[in-house]
C-alpha cells in the first residue's frame, strides 16, 4: 500500500498518537456495527434498549439484551486492528480513545484507554452505585446489589445520559496534545464524542481517517484511507517498523 510522502513525514515526525475508534474497528470481529446496512438500529428501536426510562420499565427486557451482546462479544476476538494499535505503543505513546463497549482494545493489549460510552463487562446498582462484574453465566434476569437490593444495570452510556467526565475529558485532552489523531471505524455522529477529533484538529494534530466509505469527518481530516481497518492499520505499522 502505498501511503502519501506528507503521512509518512508526519509519522516520522511523530511522538504522541491518538486513536479515536468506533464500532466499525471490532466490526471485523464479527461484532455488527450501529449504522449502515446491517446496524444494530436498523433491527432495534435504541429508545425502547437504550435508555433509562425503558431499563426502569422492563429491566429484564434491556438486561436480557446486554446479555445477548455480552454472549457475542464474549466469543470474539481483538482482530489485527485492534492488535496494530496495540503494537504502535512500541514506536509512540499511544492513546486509544474509544465510544465501544467492547473490551477488545484492552483484550488486545493497548495500556492507555479511555472508554467513552462505558464498558459492557461491568456494571452497577443504581441506588449506591456499587460496582459487579457480571459474566454472561448470570442469567437473563436483571441482578440485584447485594448491598441494597437496588436494580443493577450495565456501565453503558444511554441516549440522554452523560458521558463519564473522566473518560470525555482525558480523551479530549490526549486528542488535543496528538500529533496525529487517528479516527477509525467511526460515522463520526454522535456528540459529544465526535467533537474530540474536530478538537483535536482544532489544536493542530494531522487528522487521519480509516473507514470503508466517506463520513461526515472526510472534508475535515487532512488524509483519509477507505478500507478495513484490520487491513489498513497492520500496513501502517509495517511502514512504522521499516524505520522511520
Ligand atoms: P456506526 O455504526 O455509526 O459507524 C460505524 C462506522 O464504521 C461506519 O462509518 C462504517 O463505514 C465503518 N466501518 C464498518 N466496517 C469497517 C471496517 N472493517 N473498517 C473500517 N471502518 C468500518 O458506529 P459508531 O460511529 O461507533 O453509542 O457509533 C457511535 C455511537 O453510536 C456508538 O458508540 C453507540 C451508537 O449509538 C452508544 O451506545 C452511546
Ligand atoms: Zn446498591
Amino acid at each position: 500500500m502505498d501511503f502519501k510522502q506528507e503521512f509518512i513525514k508526519k509519522l516520522r515526525e511523530s511522538k504522541k498518537i491518538v486513536f479515536f475508534t468506533g464500532a466499525g474497528i471490532s466490526a471485523e470481529s464479527g461484532i455488527p456495527t450501529f449504522r449502515g446496512k446491517d446496524g444494530i438500529w436498523n433491527k432495534m428501536n435504541p429508545e425502547e434498549l437504550a435508555n433509562f426510562d425503558s431499563f426502569l420499565r422492563n429491566p429484564n427486557l434491556v438486561w436480557e439484551w446486554y446479555q445477548h451482546r455480552r454472549n457475542i462479544i464474549h466469543n470474539c476476538q481483538p482482530n489485527a486492528g485492534h492488535f496494530a494499535i496495540a503494537k504502535f505503543e512500541k514506536y509512540f505513546d499511544v492513546t486509544v480513545v474509544t465510544q465501544n463497549i467492547d473490551n477488545l482494545h484492552k483484550r488486545a493489549g493497548s495500556t492507555k484507554i479511555f472508554e467513552l460510552h462505558g464498558n459492557i463487562e461491568r456494571n452497577f446498582c443504581i441506588e449506591c452505585h456499587t460496582f459487579y462484574s457480571i459474566k454472561d453465566e448470570d442469567g437473563n434476569n436483571v441482578p440485584t446489589c447485594k448491598k441494597c437490593g437496588g436494580l443493577v444495570r450495565p456501565d453503558v452510556v444511554w441516549f440522554g445520559e452523560m458521558l463519564p467526565q473522566d473518560q470525555f475529558t482525558g480523551g479530549e485532552t490526549a486528542a488535543e496534545w496528538s500529533d496525529i489523531c487517528f479516527v477509525v471505524g467511526t460515522s463520526a455522529v454522535v456528540y459529544p464524542a465526535a467533537y474530540i477529533p474536530m478538537g483535536a484538529k482544532r489544536a493542530g494534530a494531522y487528522l487521519v481517517e480509516i473507514n470503508i466509505e466517506p463520513t461526515e469527518l472526510s472534508g475535515y481530516a487532512d488524509y483519509s484511507l477507505f478500507g478495513k481497518s484490520g487491513e489498513i492499520l497492520p500496513k501502517i505499522l509495517e511502514e512504522v517498523g521499516k524505520g522511520l
